[in-house]
């Protein structure tokens, strides 16, 4: 096979070229050319510089993750970026796209950096539960400082060019296209100055920056093992020698690779990606052109979904049946798009023209040309047929007609039309211009190009999109059930509110599900009737604990909406179970974990069963993106192998619940879900 790497002669300097699709990854053949042609260029005397540059849409974006976890190939990276360090004469590294993890630590090895305006640089290294494990630790703070080290190293959220400029960590600008040209002139102009290796540089700032960036992300590591061991590498940068802050960092590297956050973490970075792939589709299917959405519907969820499009610069006609509700509907987008401008994410002139491209309306005619049309009505059937029939008779032909649904048939919607074909349940997740996931439904008729139009137009609405089967919930919904219908028992044996959302939260969910009741609304889908009680959530609205909107819910809430166990609620549950004829039992956490996360793995499995999931690792990209499954325990299948598909069965068992017989399988065959 050839090599990805190539060289050329540019008078004195040798200007290395990587060409490794897609992204330029580090695998090992990248970097045994990369070695090589290195050593030959110090071995050369007629070449007194050098150039590495890529190929193709990017620098090296780092490591090949799919190498972790198999027996290492020399050179290793840390070694090769040494050499590079080492070489007697001058290195440039030319950066465009993304200098990412490896990639950047690459180019940290080189001594000296140019970069493209829009190139980005990054160590995300901790998004992988590692941390940066080619010197990245230790060369950050001698070139971008000890400040910006320890944010880049903890966060792993890249920065620009021009940021990377200002901090030092890249020496000056290319012109966006004349990268080549101009680092050759650069690498021209530094054989006078000679190399300058990074790990000679003292280091720039003050160590105790560490610390309160530490302090002041405390909540956002929550959990998460690899943040506080990048900062730690960065705190050891500055009081070891180089190579001893080297060891430091090596150690605390093996230490994650091998442990498990990183594993589930690594998996969930490919069923992302893997998660958009649709089965039984060609990939090269023509998509239908999407230039113009409909949404009906101005609430609370259709604004949020008609943001998605609008900030990704594609127009939205919004359908309301009052001019009250319209109005106050489009207030609130532009409230959310101010409110993101504040606080710096958007610029006004941004904000301007999103509003500009969205057109309010109170006349469904006007979804005619509409390419797409989200409906995003009440959660009622009846309504559901009557709004796709409309649709059906006024929008253009091959346009594409998604419902908003959470649980309803989408064949049953498509059916009320006489193009079923052109038919699919599009499920955001409030709120739906935050929250990444998205389902895409497919229902029995729903045509290949409009399945594979809509997860691709996902991807640009910068959406995570799984596809899933016609099933009432669908998969995340689904799967959330079981979990609250054992909720609610455990309340009437023994269990506080409390106790069970402090099992999920301790977990690592963001919210247990009474937090997320209270949130969400304890009467959503009650039959607002007060004078029929049939369970405690009918007891609790009855009374007007209807969550945080009202102050009060499974929890009493203050005016800074901080939550106190309730008395009320207690007496309604003591009542409840008494009347059962219950005897109240202390419950374990433990028997919490068995009753509520296990049962979410026995539907999953069903929902494999029968194909209403492609792959078991979509399942956890939903609970993950969907419901802030911590990331780091890779979702609820990959979390089911980690745990023993056995020990799920007997726990299961113990509490009398019915096995999946896919989960049946899996635990007598020690078998796995995920990969
Ligand atoms: N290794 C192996 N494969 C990779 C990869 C990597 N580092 N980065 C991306 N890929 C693969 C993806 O799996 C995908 O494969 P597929 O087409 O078969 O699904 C393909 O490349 C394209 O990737 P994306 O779909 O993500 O392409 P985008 O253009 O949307 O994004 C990117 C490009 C921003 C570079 C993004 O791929 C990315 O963030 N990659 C990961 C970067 C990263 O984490 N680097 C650090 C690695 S760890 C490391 O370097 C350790 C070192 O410190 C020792």
């Amino acid at each position: 096979m050839s090599s990805p790497i190539s060289t050329e002669r540019h008078g004195d300097v040798l200007v290395i070229t990587s060409d490794n699709p897609p992204v330029n990854a580090l695998g090992a053949a990248v970097r045994t050319g990369l070695d090589a042609a290195i050593r030959a260029a110090v071995a050369d005397d007629a070449v007194k510089a050098v150039v590495i540059r890529c190929e193709g849409r990017t620098f090296f974006a780092g490591a090949d993750i799919t190498e972790f976890g198999k027996p290492p190939v020399d050179p290793w990276l840390p070694a090769l970026v040494d050499t590079i360090e080492a070489s007697p004469k001058p290195v440039v590294a030319a950066i465009h796209g993304t200098a990412l993890g490896g990639g950047l630590e690459t180019a940290l090895g080189c001594h000296y950096r140019i970069a493209v305006p829009s190139a980005k640089l990054g160590t995300p290294e901790v998004k992988l539960g590692l941390l940066p494990g080619a010197g990245g630790t230790q060369r950050l703070p001698r070139t971008a400082g000890i400040e910006a080290a320890a944010e880049m190293c903890a966060t792993g959220t890249p920065i620009g060019a021009r940021r990377a400029l200002d901090l030092g960590l890249v020496d000056r600008l290319a012109g966006e296209d004349s990268l080549t040209a101009d680092a050759l002139a650069f690498a021209n102009e530094v054989i006078a100055q000679g190399p300058r290796p990074t790990r000679a540089l003292p280091i720039k700032g003050a160590p105790a920056a560490i610390k309160a960036f530490a302090e002041a992300n405390a909540k956002k590591f929550r959990g998460f093992d690899a943040p506080a061991a990048a900062l730690a590498c960065v705190e050891a940068a500055t009081r070891l020698p180089f190579d001893e802050g080297m060891a430091f960092e090596r150690e605390q590297f093996t230490k994650l690779l091998f442990g498990a956050q990183s594993a589930a973490m690594r998996h969930i970075f490919f069923a992302e990606r893997q998660a958009a792939k649709i089965d039984g589709v060609d990939k090269d299917i023509a998509l239908r052109p999407i230039n113009k959405v409909g949404v009906i519907g101005a609430g609370t969820m259709g604004g949020g979904i008609s943001m998605n499009f609008l900030t990704a610069g594609i127009p939205v006609t919004i359908v309301e049946m009052k001019q009250e509700a319209l109005d106050h509907g489009v207030g609130l987008i532009r409230k959310n798009y101010e409110a993101s401008a504040a606080k710096g994410r958007f610029m006004p002139e941004q904000v301007e023209a999103a509003m500009a491209a969205l057109t309010p309306t109170l006349s469904f005619d006007d979804l005619a040309d509409c390419d797409l049309v989200i409906e995003a009505v009440y959660e009622n059937m009846d309504v559901k047929k009557e709004v796709f029939g409309k649709l059906d008779r006024i929008v253009k032909p091959g346009a594409i007609l998604a419902s908003n649904t959470s649980y309803l048939n989408i064949d049953e919607i498509a059916a009320s039309t006489g193009r079923a074909g052109d038919v699919l349940g599009m499920h955001f997740f409030s709120p739906a211009n935050v929250m990444k996931l998205l389902e895409v439904v497919r229902g029995a008729k729903t045509a290949p190009d409009v399945l594979a139009t809509v997860m691709a137009l996902a991807k640009k609405i910068k959406k995570v999109a799984v596809v899933a089967g016609v099933c009432h919930g669908f998969i995340g919904n689904r799967m959330l059930m079981p979990r609250q219908v054992e909720s609610m028992k455990l309340l009437m044996e023994g269990a506080t509110p409390a106790q069970i959302d402090k099992v999920h939260v301790d977990f690592g969910m963001p919210m247990g599900p009474f937090q997320m009741s209270d949130l969400a609304g304890v009467d959503i889908g009650w039959h607002r009737d007060p004078a029929r009680i049939e369970n405690i959530r009918d007891a609790l609205c009855a009374v007007g604990r209807w969550g945080q909107k009202t102050g009060k819910g499974f929890y009493d809430y203050d005016d800074k909406r901080r939550p106190s166990p309730s008395a009320e609620v207690q007496a309604i549950i003591d009542d409840f179970a008494a009347k059962a004829g219950m005897t109240k039992r202390a419950i374990s956490d433990e028997e919490i974990v068995e009753r509520t996360l296990y049962p979410m793995v026995n539907e999953g499995a069903l929902i494999l069963a029968e194909k209403m999931a492609q792959r078991a690792s979509d399942i956890d990209v939903v609970w993950i993106y969907g419901y802030g499954w911590p990331v780091y325990r890779g979702g609820p299948m990959f979390w089911a192998d980690l745990e023993g598909n056995d020990k799920i069965v007997a726990g299961l068992e113990k509490h009398g619940f019915t096995i999946a017989p896919l989960l049946k399988e899996k635990a007598e065959t020690k078998g796995r879900f995920t990969a």
